[in-house]
């Protein structure tokens, strides 16, 4: 697979953008678990263009790792995206992606996300802007769904647009935005979009193990394989799916405390908050093994990281 100047090996694995989960830290693990790419989650073009700290404060990464840096965007206005598209390049972006998926209606209100599938003339004149605003050799690739509803499935002729409007990939995630993230996902929506379109496209949906990579790719000819829920917890799913092996418990117990150290760190708040907001992740880092639902308990009444620390090293050492 090529995105711009980009070269990838047989099966490009991808981290799916995941708000607040596809964070720096989870990203350089996830990069060095096997995933090729490891965009960041959805940050407002409003917020990036006026510089507003919170939003820049996504654009932190570590360029020995992420090679590109690829950053996704999120808007409705042309001229907005253009000039977040500008921000991000100028700190740091490899690769430009922009979310037509996002089923949150805070942002589908706005005419942003996956409203976007039903407004094609304004996703091309968006990707037109943005493609504009960068250099040649910077990449402007799109995540979409299969569509808004059961009652308008158009993912390969909304593909086909932003094709001709210049984007270099086009990631599909195989549901409505009705769906949002429930029921199956429709690998038929990758499929269709992949016979639609020249450019790599990049199949997303419901891939647990390396057995549905594996499937998926034959099922929808996919150029490359994006990984979200199946990665929380589990970075190693980019290893196996490249046919390496599955992680032990005591391995699991070190990518553990290496993350929960470097969340503290990068997000230098306070530490009762770094510790909240870390459990979410840690209970999927659980998840499946003996004495998980006691663990869970146990450490949502931890408020500290030396505490949380040792609660670790006890679970992953048992
Ligand atoms: C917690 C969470 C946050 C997400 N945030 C984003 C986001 O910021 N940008 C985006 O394009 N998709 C986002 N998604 C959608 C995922 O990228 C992906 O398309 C979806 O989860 C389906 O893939 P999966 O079945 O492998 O999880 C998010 C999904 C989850 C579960």
């Amino acid at each position: 697979m090529r995105i711009g100047p980009y070269v990838f090996d047989a099966l490009p694995l991808v981290l799916a953008p995941m708000a607040a989960v596809s964070e720096l830290p989870f990203r350089r693990i996830c990069l060095e678990l096997g995933a090729d790419l490891a965009p960041t989650e959805l940050l407002s073009a409003e917020g990036l263009w006026r510089l507003q700290a919170r939003t820049l404060a996504y654009l932190r990464h570590d360029p020995a790792c992420e090679r590109p840096f690829v950053v996704q965007i999120f808007g409705a206005r042309p001229e907005s995206m253009a000039k977040a598209a500008e921000v991000a390049l100028e700190r740091g972006a490899g690769i430009v992606d922009i979310n037509m998926g996002c089923p949150v209606s805070k942002v589908t209100k706005n005419g942003a996300g996956a409203a976007l599938m039903n407004d094609p003339e304004r996703a091309v004149a968006i990707v037109e802007a943005v493609r504009r605003a960068l250099p040649e050799s910077i990449p402007v690739t799109a995540k979409i769904r299969s569509g808004w509803d059961s009652a308008s499935l158009n993912a390969a002729s909304f593909a086909e647009r932003i094709e001709q409007a210049g984007v270099a990939a086009i990631a599909v995630h195989g549901r409505t935005r009705a769906q949002a993230y429930s029921g199956t996902a429709d690998w038929g929506a990758i499929a269709a979009v992949k016979r639609a379109v020249r450019v790599p496209v990049i199949g997303n949906g419901d891939v647990l193990c390396r057995e549905d990579a594996l499937r998926m790719v034959a099922e929808t000819d996919c150029d490359a394989v994006m990984i979200g829920r199946g990665a929380m917890g589990n970075p190693w799913i980019f290893r196996e799916c490249k046919g390496g092996p599955a992680p032990d418990r005591s391995e699991r117990g070190v990518i553990v405390r290496r993350h929960l150290l470097e969340h503290v760190g990068h997000f230098g708040r306070e530490e009762v908050k770094a510790v909240h907001a870390f459990r979410a992740q840690l209970a999927c880092y659980a998840r499946g093994l003996s004495g998980a639902a006691e663990f869970r308990r146990e450490v949502m009444r931890i408020d500290d990281v030396a505490s949380l620390l040792g609660a670790i090293d006890a679970f992953f050492s048992a």
